[in-house]
């Protein structure tokens, strides 16, 4: 849980046990963070993370140091060994939203938390800025049968659609939260499950010649038996 920007309370598991550690994060240079977390007020753990883009990925840099009584240096292995199991299965998670971020900035997205690239996968809010929508853009899915789901891209942007009776059913293709890609096969009955963190979302429904839906800053309806996309802004209404 945060706690303004800079400090939060992280809820772990020490063996059976629940632990709750006070952390204070802070930048010490461009690319570079670090993190403060006390543990019962005994044992001070300082880290730093240091995190570089190269090739299209990010590589992180990350060393820690473990302070407290020397009466208590013989807790400092088991420590290290759990701070660095806790560590793998952070950065197993965040490694493919580092990497989808790069993949995404280049079709013109930001985030919230751009700065630049050390992120934590347990943010709850949506970090996603969708890009601006230029012009009208449309795709036909006249040949898309009873029930069936597809994927679809109009101009930049990923949709997922599904013809349900006289409607079509729509959905965003990139997840609002970290930007996952959502695909077809993420469906479970009528709503589609981000595959990363669970986010669970309920379709925009259009039919022909009814009113337009915003989805993630874009107006979408169906024109003249085409799905079609405009800005909303551009289209009057509000994203
Ligand atoms: S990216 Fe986190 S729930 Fe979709």
């Amino acid at each position: 849980m945060h706690i303004g920007e800079r400090s939060a309370f992280s809820l772990t598991r020490f063996g059976n046990w629940p632990v709750v550690i006070p952390v204070f994060d802070g930048h010490y240079k461009e690319n570079g963070f670090f993190q403060v977390m006390s543990l019962f007020g005994l044992i001070v753990v300082v880290c730093t993370i240091e995190c570089n883009e190269a090739a299209g990925s990010t590589q992180m840099e990350i060393d820690w140091a473990i302070a407290s009584h020397r009466l208590l240096r013989f807790l400092h292995p088991l420590l290290n060994r759990r701070l660095q199991r806790l560590n793998d299965v952070q950065n197993r998670e965040d490694d493919q939203m580092r990497d989808r971020r790069i993949e995404l900035r280049e079709a013109g997205y930001r985030f919230e938390t751009d700065r630049p690239d050390f992120i934590n996968s347990n943010v709850v809010a949506n970090n996603v800025v969708f890009p601006p929508v230029d012009g009208i853009h449309s795709v036909s899915v006249a040949d898309l049968a009873e029930g069936e789901a597809r994927s679809v891209k109009l101009g930049d942007r990923a949709y997922v659609v599904r013809r349900k009776s006289d409607a079509l059913e729509l959905w965003p293709g990139v997840c609002p939260h970290e930007g996952a890609a959502i695909k077809e096969g993420d469906l479970r009955g009528s709503t589609i499950k981000c595959p990363w963190h669970g986010l669970e979302f309920g379709p925009r429904r259009l039919v022909a010649g009814g009113s337009s839906v915003t989805v993630c800053g874009a107006r979408v309806q169906i024109v003249d038996g085409l799905l079609t996309m405009q800005s909303a802004q551009a289209a009057g209404s509000q994203p």
